[in-house]
């Protein structure tokens, strides 16, 4: 195992009517930024809950935070956070949402000349705005971590932040919510959040045994309840475990003492930026041609991944095959495609603009062994045609 430290200081919450206790991990003299989306809340009864239970508080409001956070937009909550002396930011939504509101966070407190260089020129965020969330759809794992990824449409990039300012103080996630989670984002969601456990797992073995079966657990936890949320979403012990399954995936734990990969993120948060496709989609049309086209170094894990996994025997070499094209019948199964030529006609010139892009960032080496270059990225993109 690799040497870590742990912290992680968020608060979670978890259960059924929870966002009833949201007065209690608000400082009563807060002057409180209500942030959400395009209005989803306003007709599945989650608004009206928040604002009961904060009846006593000083609130102001931000609708309108689009999938993928754009930019133009959160400079506008920005100038709300300025001109009414907001003291205090709570997210009531998903992953969009809450990374708005991390980005906010960051920006209310950053002196510097223009708020896109905490992005592009990644600077941490030591100190920021505290802030909670409420969590309407779990996916990402944002409610418990201190990462965020925001858009902007202009130059069409879609870049990362963070640092320990971050971490929201509380998040509370009622599986009440899933209820009203449209089919595709509940796929996103699972889709997501596996992802998550295999960038953080398929790498090469370290001995970290505890770490792996995190993962697994994760992993075959999805696998189970995949069929059962899509079928039900009001089905409320599924919803849990669904919920629990994408916070766990992404909030810290199973990535201590491991080496870690993230470069299907990085080459899919690409994909979004230029095609607009759905963040999980675009993870499902590069990991599989990722794992193919990486096999040798990924192959132990693979392998581990096949048997424990999916259960499946026979010669290693042949279990690790087999484990990707189970990954990828997984995503089928949610009705997830996993070529990109199946969500854009224009996709000629996407691996050699996504090379040019990651060369230009001096992104030279990506991936556990921080090996793979911007040509091994550019013939992996043009292997998920
Ligand atoms: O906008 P509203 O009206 O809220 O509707 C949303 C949105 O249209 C809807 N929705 C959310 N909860 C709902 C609901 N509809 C009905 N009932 C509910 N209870 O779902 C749509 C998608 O929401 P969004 O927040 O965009 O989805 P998700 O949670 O998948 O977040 C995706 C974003 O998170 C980033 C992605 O890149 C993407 O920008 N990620 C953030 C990460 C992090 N901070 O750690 C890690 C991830 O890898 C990811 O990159
Ligand atoms: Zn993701």
């Amino acid at each position: 195992m690799l040497n870590f430290e742990f912290k992680n200081p968020t608060k979670l919450i978890f259960g059924t009517g929870k966002i009833a206790q949201l007065a209690q991990e608000i400082p009563a003299d807060a002057r409180v930024l209500l942030l959400y989306g395009g209005g989803s809340i306003k007709t599945n009864g989650i608004y009206d809950q928040v604002k009961a239970a904060l009846a006593s508080y000083d609130i102001v409001e931000f609708g309108g935070i689009p999938a993928n956070p754009e930019y133009e937009v959160l400079l506008q909550a920005l100038s709300v956070i300025k001109e009414q002396s907001i003291t205090y930011l709570l997210a009531v939504g998903g992953g969009s949402v809450i990374d708005g509101t991390k980005f906010l966070a960051s920006a209310a407190y950053y002196t510097g000349p223009e708020p896109w260089d905490i992005l592009s020129q990644s600077i941490r965020t030591e100190h920021g705005m505290p802030f909670g969330t409420v969590l309407t759809l779990p996916a990402t794992g944002s409610e418990m971590n201190s990462g965020a990824v925001i858009t902007r449409a202009e130059t069409q990039e879609k870049r990362s932040m963070g640092g320990p300012g971050l971490f929201p103080a509380f998040s509370i996630l009622d599986p009440q919510v899933v209820r009203s989670v449209p089919q595709r984002q509940l796929a996103n969601g699972i889709t997501d959040a596996f992802t998550h456990v295999l960038e953080q797992y398929m790498t090469y073995p370290v001995g970290a045994r505890l770490q792996d079966r995190f993962a697994e657990s994760i992993m075959q936890t999805l696998i189970e309840i995949a069929p059962v949320i899509m079928q039900n979403p009001a089905d409320t012990d599924a919803a849990g475990d669904f919920m629990y399954c994408c916070t766990m995936a992404l909030n810290g734990l199973i990535q201590k003492g491991v080496p870690t990969d993230w470069a299907v993120h990085a080459m899919g948060h690409e994909l979004t930026a230029l095609y607009n496709i759905d963040h999980a989609r675009t993870l499902a049309i590069i990991a599989p041609s990722h794992y193919r086209y990486n096999f040798r170094t990924k192959r132990e894990k693979l392998t581990q991944y096949g048997q424990r996994v999916w259960g499946l025997t026979g010669p290693p070499e042949e279990v690790a095959i087999r484990a990707i094209g189970r990954t990828e019948e997984f995503f089928h199964s949610l009705d997830i495609k996993t070529k990109l030529s199946q969500y854009t006609e224009n996709y000629e010139g996407t691996a050699e603009r996504i090379e040019e892009r990651f060369t230009e960032r001096g992104w030279l080496g990506l991936g556990e062994h921080k090996s793979l270059t911007p040509q091994d990225v550019r013939t992996i993109v043009e292997m998920s045609y």
